[in-house]
């Protein structure tokens, strides 16, 4: 550690190491950039995207969050009158990259080929979380991600894996590995360093040599603390704990409990509910099934959900009580603790259909 802290003057060992993990890790990483936020990673990608195909539409999909960017804040968690119209997610951004970011309903491939067929010369990439967590929980069904890789290879546009969530949380090869489907970026953010601040560009070597983090590079690439040593050694950490533990199957064990548990719960007081997720990832949403996508989702009664989880916080148990926040189950929970959440939950939603 003492020869790996000097900041701001080049790559430091501990950086080439980290680089070296997620490239034998992650199937879409021949080269990673390190830098300090998801936004930044998912930015970074993003201009990446623009400079290499010299296009300067992106396709995002309603519902998810890649970051607090122009270029993708918008249409995140919209209001259910603004779900799939223009809906900027914040004052003051640049109506010009408001518009220069299309939005696609998850999971419907016809809709992103239309897209293409109004617009596909101008689309520089398609970024997507490949589970969507902020949507929440809802996970892309089968041949999405493989119509998607096969739409932007056709295209000539860029497959960018927002795996700012999903990296390391669903497996060390990020859900790219699960999926076998192989973006042409990735990002990387939250749990790679377990809670540290740190965030990684990676993707194939023909596009990321654009960064001007090599001699040639056009795309600029930079951020004083960049490969902060501190959370570069967390991440080599986190990397290492998961290499010799068994981590996953023991949150997907206990995460899939959960979801079963919540939706018996649910069934026992006779309300329709939905346990979405996938792996650690859970969110019981008070609605009939399917959860396929963000519109889907607008069926959740949100009321009902907000009073439920505020009698969760009122028995111990914190669950985000506002928005669609999903939870996680972590390496240190137990089945204990899932017995306990479960009780809660009980309690808490016929408390909350009482009131
Ligand atoms: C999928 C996804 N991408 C990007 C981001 C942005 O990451 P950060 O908050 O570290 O800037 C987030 C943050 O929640 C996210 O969920």
């Amino acid at each position: 550690m003492r020869e790996r802290v000097l900041f701001g003057v080049g790559v430091t060992d501990g950086e080439l190491e980290l680089a070296r993990k997620i490239v034998g890790h992650l199937p879409g990483a021949e080269q990673v950039v390190v830098c300090g936020s998801g936004s930044e990673a998912t930015y970074h990608a993003i201009r990446l995207a623009r400079g290499v195909t010299g296009r300067e539409r992106i396709v995002k999909f309603q519902g998810s969050y890649n970051g607090f960017h122009d270029s993708g804040l918008r249409n995140v968690l919209s209001a259910p009158e603004r779900g799939g119209r223009r809906d900027p997610g914040s004052a003051g951004m640049l109506e010009a990259s408001i518009d220069a970011t299309l939005v696609c309903r998850y999971n419907d491939l016809e809709d992103v080929e239309s897209v293409f067929r109004a617009a596909g010369e101008t689309i520089a990439a398609v970024i997507l979380e490949p589970v969507g967590h902020n949507s929440p929980g809802i996970l892309p069904e089968p041949g999405f991600l493989e119509g998607l890789r096969a739409i932007c290879d056709r295209e000539g546009s860029l497959l960018i894996f927002d795996e700012v969530i999903t990296g390391f949380r669903h497996h060390l090869g990020g859900y790219q590995a699960i999926a076998g489907v192989t973006p042409d970026l990735t990002t990387l953010g939250k749990a790679i360093a377990n809670g540290f601040p740190i965030a990684a560009v990676c993707g194939r070597a023909e596009y990321m040599d654009r960064f001007n983090t090599t001699r040639d590079g056009d795309v600029h690439f930079g951020g004083t603390f960049n490969g902060n040593a501190v959370s570069v050694e967390a991440a080599l950490a986190t990397i290492s704990y998961l290499e010799d533990h068994d981590v996953h199957s023991h949150i997907y064990r206990l995460g899939e409990r959960m979801r079963t548990g919540l939706e018996a719960i649910g069934a026992e007081a006779g309300i329709p509910v939905v346990a979405g997720g996938y792996g650690s990832l859970f969110v019981l949403c008070f609605m009939e099934g399917p959860l396929r996508s963000f519109e889907d989702v607008l069926r959740n009664d949100a009321e009902l959900f907000g009073r439920y989880r505020r009698e969760l916080v009122a028995r111990g148990i914190f669950e985000m009580p506002e928005s669609l926040g999903r939870s996680h189950i972590s390496a240190a929970h137990t089945d204990d603790d899932v017995d306990r959440s479960l009780e809660a939950a009980r309690e808490a939603l016929r408390a909350s259909l009482r009131s």
